[in-house]
């Protein structure tokens, strides 16, 4: 169960005894613990028997992880789940072989399923009982890959969830074959990728590269948007309802102002709350920007001139292509290319940092946007 600091000595936790679970930070794994999305929901079940490859796509903390474990709880078919992410060593910038096998290889434990896998593997020569050692080389680890979906295939329908699959771009071995492979033989599986760097997961799958092995071949993809404003409040009221507090409507509103509809900023914003009362806002923008700003350093050391488009847009608001070319040009006190500003422009937005509406760009996330304004 969730720990939730503060909370314990809250009155209202010690009347109602229960802790939260709209507002709990871990993804949530059950359709009764997720607000809204039923359209969304009802899509991933719809292609979960009938596609082979879906993407689930948003920002941050936008409710990827949650919408897909969820749902696939609810259908009851076997599932893995591999969080990528964990397996990327941010010191080689590098996701390794083996760190990834060994996340597939905890996932695949933990399936009820897990014996039929199990001798199924052993049958192809592979032992999950220990963790790969880091000399065996990366094509083996592959290979061990490789043959963990094989295994995966024989148990009948089954889904395979890489969260934040971006970063599998990353990987010491190519895995686009692999993966090609796994959509054009393995019939019973059905791969799930979702990515917050919609654009850099694109270039991975190569959706515009027909020399890519998975070149044309995702059929579904869901894109989460942010709840509106209406939700947002809605969601807020319903969260603070189970925790049987009264809140100011005024406060929830000017909440929903400053965080938009970023659910994980919402729920955020309501855990603190009973701490901190309206202060709480304040408190989220703190804390959320330290969280953005580890995050935007690893992305943004990735070009000199990405901290000065992103201060660009986020000082302006709004901004069209000339007044980002006069602001970098002016706080570098020198032109930069046409070339090279365009070119990160859309590596920005490709990691999902700013979006583009109508020709004029923009920050995507509120707290992203007082980040950059407050530390780059
Ligand atoms: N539909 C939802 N209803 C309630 N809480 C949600 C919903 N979607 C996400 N959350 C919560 O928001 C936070 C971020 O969600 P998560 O699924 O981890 O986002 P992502 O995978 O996009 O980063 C978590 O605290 C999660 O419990
Ligand atoms: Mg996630």
């Amino acid at each position: 169960m969730t720990r939730l600091v503060g909370l314990k000595y809250h009155p209202c936790y010690l009347v109602s005894g229960v802790l939260p679970t709209l507002f709990s930070v871990e993804p949530k794994e059950s359709l009764q613990d997720l607000f809204d999305r039923e359209d969304e929901v009802r899509k991933l079940r719809e292609g979960l028997s009938r596609e082979r490859l879906i993407l689930v796509l948003g920002l941050r903390r936008i409710g990827k992880s949650s919408l897909v474990l969820a749902t696939l709880s609810s259908t009851g078919h076997p599932f893995v789940y591999v969080d990528v992410r964990r397996a990327y060593d941010d010191v080689s910038r590098r996701v390794p072989a083996e760190r990834l096998y060994e996340e597939l290889r905890s996932s695949l434990l933990r399936l009820s399923v897990r014996e039929r896998v199990l001798e199924a593997l052993r049958r192809m020569g592979v032992s999950l009982e220990y963790p790969v050692k880091v000399r065996v080389p990366a094509e083996e680890v592959r290979d061990s890959i490789a043959k963990a979906f094989d295994a995966l295939n024989e148990l009948g329908r089954v889904a395979v969830v890489l969260d934040e699959a971006q970063y599998l771009r990353y990987s010491t071995v190519g895995l686009r074959p692999l993966l090609a492979h796994v959509y054009d033989r393995l019939r019973n599986v059905t791969l799930i990728m979702t990515g917050s760097e919609v654009g850099l997961l694109h270039d991975f799958i190569g959706i515009d590269d027909p020399s890519s092995p998975l070149y044309g071949r995702y059929g579904l993809t869901i894109e989460l948007r942010p709840f509106d404003e209406e939700r947002s409040r809605q969601f807020l009221r319903r969260g603070f309802e189970e925790l049987r507090v009264r809140v100011d409507e005024r406060v929830i509103g000017r909440a929903v102002e400053e965080l938009d509809g970023v659910v994980g900023w919402l729920v955020y914003f309501g855990r603190l709350y009973l701490e901190k009362g309206a202060d709480a806002i304040d408190e989220v923008k703190e804390m959320g920007a330290k969280l953005v700003k580890k995050e935007l350093e690893e992305a943004l050391s990735r070009s000199p001139y990405y901290a000065h488009i992103m201060r660009a847009i986020a000082t302006l608001g709004r901004a069209r292509w000339k007044n980002v070319v006069d602001y970098v040009t002016a706080q570098l006190g020198r032109r930069v290319t046409n070339a090279t500003i365009a070119r990160d422009l859309r590596n920005l937005v490709k990691m999902g940092f700013i979006e583009k509406v109508n020709d004029e760009y923009r920050v995507a996330d509120p707290i992203v946007r007082y980040a950059v304004l407050k530390w780059l």
